[in-house]
């Protein structure tokens, strides 16, 4: 069989995303050119690859073996290029990172300061929540993975690097603002806001809550921190967030932090990657660099004076 690795690369790409014209978006396109390379390997094949249901494109059984044998082909593709370059021993090519959506206020950063110390690295940074991180992870998409509880059934490594500091927050005028040390459940009394069932953040209260015996219903479910942050500013309830996320909130009095127990919770965020493959110099040079650098990189991005923390914005122990 006669296929070329751009045939390969954009059958792959139509089996992932279950659509000819998303496979063109994604490989800079137009969605005839991605069908012709397709119909040129269906003739290859000499059967159909995929199955029309609906509007969206399902493998045959050829198409599954297909798929199996172009992901080995790409894999051990991208492995050789990444071996090269390391027998170059230069830092140099693509650093694929998917980070979970609350990792938004810190990764960019990370990866600013490490392509200003190694300017030949691309870093290709995917943001998206826990568990569409845990598929790609499967998929083995990227080469590091950003998230908050490393996944137990998978067969990974992990260096933590930060820390994740959740707190409660809630819009200043709230009446809790002012308390001492609101009980857990008190604060399942109140309207909370919280992530929708796939983030990391709402599986860290859910398990929190079932711990001590308590339960809510949540007022509101939305589908990023941000609108989250947004709902408590405008005073519809409760949240609990990254501090990170709230930084600039805090220090401008828009959003005040709960003193409630247990919280601030501390948890570690973690660099994921499976424990198998070779991993390229660039890869490598960046989970040191994770390790070694990312709590000073972070701090002088807080340092700066636009998000300096204004002391009166925070309560108790929390800040
Ligand atoms: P999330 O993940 O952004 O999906 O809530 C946070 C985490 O993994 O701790």
């Amino acid at each position: 069989m006669h296929a070329t690795l751009q045939q390969l690369r954009l059958f792959e790409a139509v089996a992932r995303l279950g659509s000819v014209t998303r496979a063109a978006g994604e490989a800079n396109l137009t969605q005839p050119a991605v069908s012709i390379q397709l119909k040129r390997l269906e003739e290859q094949a000499g059967m159909a690859l995929f199955d029309q249901v609906g509007r969206r494109l399902l493998l045959t059984a050829a198409g599954r073996e297909l798929l199996s044998a172009s992901q080995n082909i790409l894999r051990e593709m991208a492995e050789l290029g990444d071996a090269l370059e390391s027998l170059r021993g230069e830092i140099a090519g693509p650093v694929r990172v998917s980070a979970v959506t609350t990792a938004t206020y810190f990764m960019p950063h990370l990866l600013g300061e490490f392509v200003r110390r190694h300017p030949k690295v691309q870093p290709i940074l995917t943001v998206t929540n826990r568990s569409n991180i845990l598929n790609r992870l499967e998929n083995r998409q990227d080469d590091v993975y950003i998230m908050g509880q490393v996944p137990e059934h998978l067969d990974v490594s992990d260096k933590p690097f930060l820390e994740n500091v959740l707190v409660v927050a809630a819009h200043p005028s709230h009446p809790l603002t002012g308390a001492k040390r609101v009980k857990l459940a008190d604060l399942a009394r109140e309207r909370i806001l919280v992530r929708e069932p796939g983030s990391g953040t709402r599986q860290a209260i859910d398990r929190l809550l079932f711990e001590h015996g308590l339960e809510i219903t949540p007022y509101m479910e939305l589908g990023s921190g941000e609108a989250i942050k947004q709902g408590v500013m405008a005073g519809l309830g409760l949240a609990v967030l990254s501090r990170q996320s709230l930084a600039l909130e805090i220090a401008s009095g828009r959003v005040a932090v709960i003193d409630c127990e247990p919280f601030p919770l501390r948890r570690p965020w973690n660099a994921v990657y499976p424990r198998s493959g070779n991993q390229p110099l660039a890869v490598r040079t960046f989970l040191e660099f994770l390790a070694a650098e990312s709590a000073r990189v972070i701090k002088g991005t807080e340092a700066a004076p636009s998000a300096k923390p204004k002391a009166d914005a925070t309560m108790g122990d929390n800040r």
